[in-house]
C-alpha cells in the first residue's frame, strides 16, 4: 500500500500533449485565464503545461490555489528569472526578483512605508484621504468637461492620469495636470507593460523569438524601451529628492526610501539603485491596476442603470447634497464596498497573478511539484469557481450583503485579486480607500451613461490586467447639485 502510494505522489503531473518546440503555446487562446480553467475540468486542479522550453504548472480553484500560497507560503514564494525581468526598474525590482533575505528586506522597507503614508495615524489618513478627494473632484470636472454638448467619450486617459497622480503625490509629493505633456507621454505607454510580464507572455519561455522579426519581438523591443524612459523618468525624480534631501523631514515616499539607504556597504542593504526600484515598483504597480478597475467600473456603471441607481440613492441618504462622501462614510455604504468586490471578482481583471517559481520541491493536492518550476496562479479561477459562488457568471453586487445589509466578510474574504501568501500585493489596502473614495466621489456627483446606439460590451485585452476595450460614456451632472469646488 505504501509503495503504491508513494508511487501516487510522485507520479508525472497530468496536462494536455505538449508540441515540440512550441509546446502548448499555441493552445492559449486570446485569453489563457479561461483556457487554463477549461484544462483544469479534464486534468484537475493541479496540472502542468509547457509552454517554448519550460514546463509551467498552473494552478486552478480555491482550495489547491490557497493550499499552495498559505500553508506552502515559501515554497512558492519565488519569482522565474525570466528575460523581461531583468529590464524592470533597472533590474532591481522587488516585484521581479527571486525570494531571497535581501528581496524580505526590501520588501518589509516599501511594506511600512506605505503604513506610514496612508494609515499610521488619523493624520497620515486624513492627508492620503484628502489627496485622493482632490484627484477625484478634478477628475469629476474633466469627465463634465467632456461630456459638455452631449458629447460621449472614452475616459482611459483622464482616469489613468488620475490614478497616476494619487501615487505619484505619496511617491514624489507632486500630481500632474491632465494634460501635462510629459507625463502624458510617459503613460502612453504604461499599459503596454502587462503584455508582456503576463502568463503565458511567449518571449520568456521562447527566448529565441527575440532573434528574429515576429510580432513577439517587437512587443518585447517596445517593452525595453518603455522600461528606460519610465525608469529614467523616476530616476530623475529621486534624484531631485537626493539633491534637496533633509534628514529631518521625510516629504513623500522617496525620500523615506532614500532615508533607509544603506552606507555601510552590507550585503542585502538598500542601495540608491534599489530606491529608485522601489519607487518605481509602487508607481508601476499602483497605477496601471488602480486605473484597470476604475475603467471596469465606470463601465459596469453605465452598463447596469439600475445598479448605479441604487448607488445613487444609498449615497443621496447616507452623505446628502451639502458634502463630499468620506471614508467615514464607508461602514455606512456597504453596498459600494459590495459593488466594488463583485467588480473585482466578476473581471477578476488581474486573472492570473505575476508567474512564481518553486523555492524547494513541494506537493499540492497530492501532486509532487519540483524545485524551481514555474507554477502560474489562475486568480480568475478562484472567482468563478462554482463550489465557492453561486451563478458565477452574473454580475450582482448583492450578492456579498446578508439579510441586516452588512457585508459577508467570508464572501469578501473569498475574492481574490492581491493574491496570498508571500507575495500578497502589498498596496491592497491603499488601493481599497482609493477606488472607494473614487466610486463615492464620482457617483455622488454624476450619471453615467452609455452611448445609446452602442451596446457596451465586456471584451477585453489579455495581459497583466485585463482591459476592457475603448468604450464611450457622458457624465451628467446629477439633479439640483452645484459643479463641485475643492
Ligand atoms: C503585487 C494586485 C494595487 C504594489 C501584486 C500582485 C497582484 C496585485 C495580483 C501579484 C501577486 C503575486 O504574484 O502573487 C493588485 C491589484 C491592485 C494593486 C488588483 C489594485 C486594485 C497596488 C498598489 C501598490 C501595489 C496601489 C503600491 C502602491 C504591489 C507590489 C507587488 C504587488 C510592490 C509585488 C509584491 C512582491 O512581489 O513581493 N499586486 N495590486 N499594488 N503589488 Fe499590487
Amino acid at each position: 500500500g505504501l509503495w503504491v502510494r508513494n508511487l501516487r505522489l510522485k507520479r508525472r503531473l497530468p496536462g494536455p500533449f505538449a508540441w515540440p518546440v512550441v509546446g502548448n503555446a499555441m493552445q492559449l487562446g486570446q485569453m489563457p485565464h479561461i483556457t487554463f480553467a477549461r484544462l483544469a475540468k479534464k486534468y484537475g486542479n493541479v496540472y502542468q503545461i509547457r509552454l517554448g522550453c519550460s514546463d509551467i504548472v498552473v494552478l486552478n480553484g480555491d482550495r489547491a490555489i490557497r493550499q499552495a500560497l498559505i500553508e506552502h507560503s515559501t515554497e512558492f514564494a519565488g519569482r522565474p528569472n525570466f528575460v523581461s525581468f531583468q529590464f524592470v526598474s533597472g533590474g532591481k525590482s522587488i516585484t521581479f526578483t527571486n525570494y531571497s533575505k535581501q528581496w524580505k528586506m526590501h520588501r518589509k522597507i516599501a511594506q511600512s512605508t506605505i503604513r506610514a503614508f496612508s494609515s499610521a495615524n488619523s493624520q497620515t489618513k486624513k492627508a492620503f484621504e484628502q489627496q485622493i478627494v482632490a484627484e477625484a473632484t478634478e477628475l469629476v470636472e474633466s469627465f463634465l468637461k467632456l461630456s459638455a454638448h452631449g458629447h460621449y467619450f472614452n475616459p482611459a486617459h483622464e482616469l489613468t492620469v488620475s490614478a497616476a497622480n494619487v501615487i505619484c503625490a505619496l511617491c514624489f509629493g507632486k500630481r500632474y495636470g491632465h494634460d501635462d505633456v510629459e507625463f502624458r507621454t510617459l503613460l502612453k505607454h504604461i499599459d503596454q507593460f502587462g503584455q508582456t510580464v503576463g502568463a503565458g507572455s511567449l518571449v520568456d519561455v521562447m527566448p529565441w523569438l527575440q532573434f528574429f522579426p515576429n510580432p513577439v519581438r517587437s512587443v518585447f523591443k517596445s517593452f525595453k524601451v518603455l522600461n528606460k524612459d519610465y525608469f529614467m523618468f523616476v530616476q530623475s525624480k529621486v534624484k531631485e529628492h537626493r539633491e534637496t534631501f533633509d534628514p529631518e523631514v521625510t516629504r513623500d515616499m522617496s525620500d523615506a526610501f532614500i532615508g533607509n539607504i544603506d552606507k555601510s556597504d552590507s550585503d542585502n542593504g538598500l542601495t540608491i539603485g534599489h530606491a529608485e526600484a522601489l519607487v518605481s515598483d509602487l508607481i508601476g504597480a499602483g497605477l496601471d491596476t488602480v486605473s484597470t478597475a476604475l475603467h471596469w467600473i465606470v463601465l459596469l456603471l453605465a452598463k447596469h442603470p439600475e445598479i448605479q441607481t441604487k448607488l445613487h440613492d444609498l449615497i443621496d441618504k447616507v452623505v446628502g447634497p451639502d458634502r463630499l462622501p468620506s471614508i467615514e462614510d464607508r461602514s455606512s455604504l456597504t453596498y459600494v464596498d459590495a459593488f466594488i468586490y463583485e467588480t473585482m471578482r466578476y473581471t477578476s481583471f488581474v486573472p492570473v497573478t505575476i508567474p512564481h517559481s518553486t523555492t524547494s520541491d513541494v506537493t499540492v493536492e497530492g501532486l509532487h511539484i519540483p524545485k524551481d518550476t514555474v507554477v502560474f496562479i489562475n486568480q480568475w479561477s478562484v472567482n468563478h469557481d462554482p463550489l465557492k459562488w453561486k451563478d458565477p457568471q452574473y454580475f450582482d453586487p448583492s450578492r456579498f450583503l446578508d439579510e441586516s445589509g452588512s457585508l459577508d466578510k467570508d464572501l469578501t474574504n473569498n475574492v481574490m485579486i492581491f493574491s496570498a501568501g508571500k507575495r500578497r500585493c502589498i498596496g491592497d489596502q491603499i488601493a481599497k480607500v482609493e477606488i472607494f473614495l473614487f466610486v463615492a466621489i464620482l457617483l455622488h456627483q454624476c450619471n453615467f451613461e452609455k452611448c445609446p446606439d452602442e451596446d457596451l460590451s465586456l471584451n477585453c485585452s489579455y495581459g497583466l490586467t485585463l482591459k476592457p476595450l475603448d468604450y464611450k460614456i457622458a457624465a451628467k451632472l446629477r439633479g439640483g447639485k452645484s459643479c463641485v469646488t475643492v
